[in-house]
């Protein structure tokens, strides 16, 4: 059975009992503050077992892109190691909200892994919540009895809290979870050590394949476990080991998951993979394993950046690199290249890695490219680094091999691997504590204490009324307090608002709620979830009274004129550029819009001049909003609408529609009644954020409007500066032109009038004691012209010593020139003769032994930079 087979089946086992079967949602979360990465099948539904929103069938199955390298769940060191951890994965997955429970996920899952996909029952383990008393929970007893009527008592195991009771994170949904696990071995190894004995021991062939979790509790912020509203069921089932299990295989790595990347990555550099612990298989390990995490956040939108989840997939790409470099030998860029093969083996389950193959691989090849230089310049420290240490201690310190890890990307191991080939060792204490160190400032820095929520009323659902009223009358249904960066502030959830929470790239709103005349201000409005969250720095002091809820509605309105403009925009831009454009990223708020998008080269200034021309007829053009909510997902994407690639929709979405044969886009933001509104939309900077990625800053309205304002401003008062021309372009022109000619003439001028200065001055040398002596002051047009006239008197004349104090326009300048041949006799020198000097204009300079100026503030003081010269030089002369 082949891998797309094994998926198939697995869905089609859970739609035949009746579930739903949804798309993955995306890898990369997006409303989610405790979470960066999807890391198990149910975030997506966190809320329905909270009981926030409800789901559309009780029953649903699928099939989710998970990744774990960051946060409770974080596997990224293991990966390649082993042959069965991943940083990407499947988890395919059946739930029930509040529908069946333990009887039916214990005997569905067996059925499945025994009749449908075979497994041998023999080798198959069940393990149960064993209790815990920390919790004060007893043993899973009905998960035992359901066990114990399908397979024999001593293949069932009890564990404790770690192995059998599943938490999503520090908080949230959380139960006590029953796993099957499968024993691969071979049976000689069978007969000598039960499998039994192996179960949740890391042991790479007796692994967990399947992990039931039965929700019944919410852990909250303090520890405590609190009861949900209802019971349900949460499953997980890591899709490369289940085809490791059914295809027979001794590792993931050994299916047709992966060993077409394998297989082409091996290709590419001339090496084999053996299966085995060697350096080079793990390298071919990390890299297929690497590349899928990497290409389906970008997929999802995440691009590698400098934070957040951004520096994670940057992480895991460079970590491919890195193993690919010091181990495969691979000096260009690798990576970009398995992008055909690996969208090609999701092209019938996560399509859009194929609609994007080539932004993803010209994103990943960018990276590639400059992690690659960083990697040649951190080897050039090291060699540095190296030869410094060799001839003192033979150990590299730990902040040195540090700063190799934090701005190289050199983990511990390679600096240790090329210093131990040098002869050398590395300090690994002090570089672990380095690490320590880093690691505690990181999370300081994402510390935000939360605190539980205070529940005062219970609500479904949060009712959001924004689309059609700044206002509304509300009651505070729940409220918590949270600290950020040290800063106190309160989360308030009402049963119905008016305030947008920030999406899509639109800005939450802000405003005021207001009780018996007592005001209390909206900062912020945010999505956790499906909850609306209203961030206060007070709670109003009659929490549960009645409120009035007033949206500020100016920033709110121009907020919109910017988000319609976004929409008209991106029309305009898939008009000029083409349809390969798709959005990456957005920011819409009061002042401005921000809009970023795939397009691989720099858009000219026609390109620029023409979309902006499309997008302002189509504002005058004032086209009425058609806005239509709760539309079957289908049909709006049968309307053409626009959907985003890692934006979770539902089963049914909102459209807007600024005419059906323009712009029709999914979007849950809010618009201008008819794009007149908007006034006109001014382009102000178009660029590039990343490789294959531009960014477009644009204003609307009144700022377009001020903007074209004060360019017209300036433009009249350059003309009135040029007297009102008629073509203030040519005058300019005109101007720069004859700035020009008078320059070079200048320029003559002085030559001539330096030549003439340099006769006279030569007039003025004196002998003395063989010595020809020039001290003398002079007017120079520019300290150029000094210079030169000082090097040529130094390479004409010999035995020169010569001390010009020159007026520059103005300003006093002082020339030292000692022939060379004087330096060392005379012991005189240039530079610190100069310095004597320029105490006398109020100035510093210096120079070199035979040549040194000095500038200074006193022009006054030029007569008696003479007298002092004259002094100087009489007294190493005579
Ligand atoms: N949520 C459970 C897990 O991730 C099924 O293992």
């Amino acid at each position: 059975m082949n891998s797309k087979l094994i998926r198939q089946k697995f869905l089609q086992f859970f739609k035949n009992k009746q579930h739903e079967i949804v798309p993955s949602a995306p890898m990369v979360l997006q409303n989610d503050p405790t979470l960066m990465f999807t890391n198990a099948g149910m975030n997506q539904f966190k809320d329905y077992f909270l009981g926030d929103s409800d789901p559309s069938s009780p029953r649903i199955a699928d099939t989710q892109k998970c990744l774990r390298v960051s946060g409770k769940h974080n596997d990224l060191e293991e990966v390649g190691m082993d042959t069965y951890h991943h940083t990407m994965f499947e988890m395919l997955g059946n739930w029930s909200f509040g529908d069946y429970f333990k009887k039916e996920a214990i005997e569905w899952a067996w059925e499945l892994l025994t009749k449908e996909f075979d497994l041998p029952k023999e080798r198959l383990y069940a393990s149960v919540f064993g209790g815990d008393q920390e919790d004060k929970m007893p043993l899973d007893q009905e998960a035992y009895d359901l066990w114990k009527q399908i397979i024999p008592e001593d293949r069932i195991l009890e564990g404790n809290k770690k192995d059998n009771f599943w938490e999503m994170g520090d908080t949230g949904p959380c139960g006590p979870c029953s796993e099957i696990h499968i024993d691969l071995r071979p049976q000689e190894e069978i007969d000598k050590v039960p499998g039994r004995d192996l179960v949740n021991m890391d042991h790479p062939q007796v692994v967990e394949v399947w992990n039931l979790v039965f929700m019944q509790f919410n852990r909250k912020a303090d520890g405590s476990l609190e009861k949900l509203p209802a019971q349900h069921v949460d499953t997980g089932m890591g899709f490369e080991r289940l085809c490791m299990a059914i295809q027979n295989k001794q590792s993931n790595y050994d299916t047709d998951v992966f060993t077409p990347l394998i297989d082409f990555v091996s290709k590419l550099s001339g090496v084999n993979y053996e299966g085995k612990d060697s350096k080079t298989d793990i390298a071919l390990r990390v890299i297929s394993d690497h590349i899928r995490a990497i290409s389906f956040a970008i997929a999802d939108g995440q691009l590698p950046s400098n934070n957040k989840a951004g520096y994670v997939i940057r992480r895991i790409l460079r970590r491919a690199v890195r193993y690919g470099y010091t181990f495969l030998n691979f000096r260009e860029p690798f990576l970009n290249k398995i992008l055909p093969t690996l969208a090609e083996q999701f092209d019938d389950v996560f399509p859009e890695l194929i609609a994007q193959q080539d932004f993803v691989a010209k994103v990943i090849k960018e990276e590639e490219t400059s992690f690659l230089r960083t990697l040649e310049k951190g080897l050039t420290k090291l060699d540095g680094i190296m030869t410094d240490v060799k001839s003192t201690s033979k150990t590299i310190d730990g902040k040195t091999a540090f700063e190799l890890y934090d701005t190289y990307g050199f983990p511990f191991d390679l600096t240790s691997l090329i210093a131990r080939e040098n002869g050398l060792t590395v300090n690994e204490e002090a570089f672990n504590k380095e690490m320590v160190v880093q690691k505690n400032r990181s999370k300081k820095d994402a510390e935000t204490a939360t605190g539980d929520w205070v529940e005062l009323m219970s609500i479904d659902q949060v009712l959001f009324l924004g689309y059609d009223s700044l206002t509304s009358t509300s009651k505070i249904a729940k409220y918590r307090a949270i600290e950020e960066k040290g800063k106190k502030l309160y989360q308030i959830v009402l049963d119905q608002t008016p305030f947008y929470a920030e999406s899509g790239g639109q800005v939450g709103d802000i405003g005021y709620i207001e009780s018996d005349g007592k005001k209390t201000s909206i900062i912020n409005t945010k999505k956790e979830n499906n909850l609306i969250i209203h961030f206060t720095s007070e709670l109003p002091t009659d929490i549960e009274a009645e409120f009035s809820c007033i949206v500020n509605a100016s920033k709110r309105k121009l907020t919109e004129n910017n988000h319609s403009a976004t929409h008209l925009l991106h029309a305009a831009l898939r008009d000029v550029l083409g349809d390969h454009v798709q959005q990456k990223g957005s920011l819409v708020n009061d002042k401005a819009l921000r809009f970023d998008f795939s397009h691989f080269s720099k858009m000219t200034d026609e390109e620029i001049a023409k979309v902006e021309k499309i997008v302002n007829s189509k504002i005058r053009e004032n086209i009425k909003l058609n806005e239509q909510r709760n539309v079957p997902i289908e049909d709006a994407k049968k309307q053409g609408a626009m959907a985003l690639f890692g934006e979770k929709y539902g089963d049914f979405v909102r459209v807007i529609t600024f005419d059906k044969n323009y712009s029709v886009e999914l979007c849950g933001g809010t618009h201008v009644q008819a794009t007149g509104q908007i006034g006109s939309l001014k382009i102000i900077s178009e660029g590039s954020v990343a490789a294959g990625v531009r960014r477009i800053e644009a204003i609307t309205a009144d700022k377009a409007e001020e903007y074209n304002n004060v360019q017209e401003g300036v433009l009249k008062q350059v003309s009135e500066i040029l007297n009102n021309p008629k073509d203030v372009v040519k005058a300019i022109e005109s101007l720069v032109n004859e700035r020009a000619e008078l320059a070079k003439a200048i320029e003559s001028v002085n030559a001539d009038k330096t030549k003439e200065q340099k006769v006279t001055l030569a007039k003025n040398i004196e002998e003395y004691n063989s010595y020809k002596i020039l001290v003398s002051e002079a007017s120079f047009p520019d300290a150029e012209s000094l210079k030169k006239i000082s090097f040529e008197f130094k390479n004409e004349i010999e035995n020169l010593i010569m001390v010009l104090a020159a007026n520059i326009s103005g300003k006093p300048q002082i020339s030292v020139v000692v022939s060379e041949n004087l330096v060392s006799t005379l012991d005189l020198h240039a530079g610190k003769m100069v310095k004597e000097l320029a105490k006398e204009i109020k100035g510093g300079g210096g120079g070199q032994p035979f040549f040194a100026t000095a500038g200074g503030k006193d022009i006054s003081g030029l007569s008696q930079v003479i007298v002092k010269a004259k002094e100087l030089i009489k007294s190493v002369t005579n």
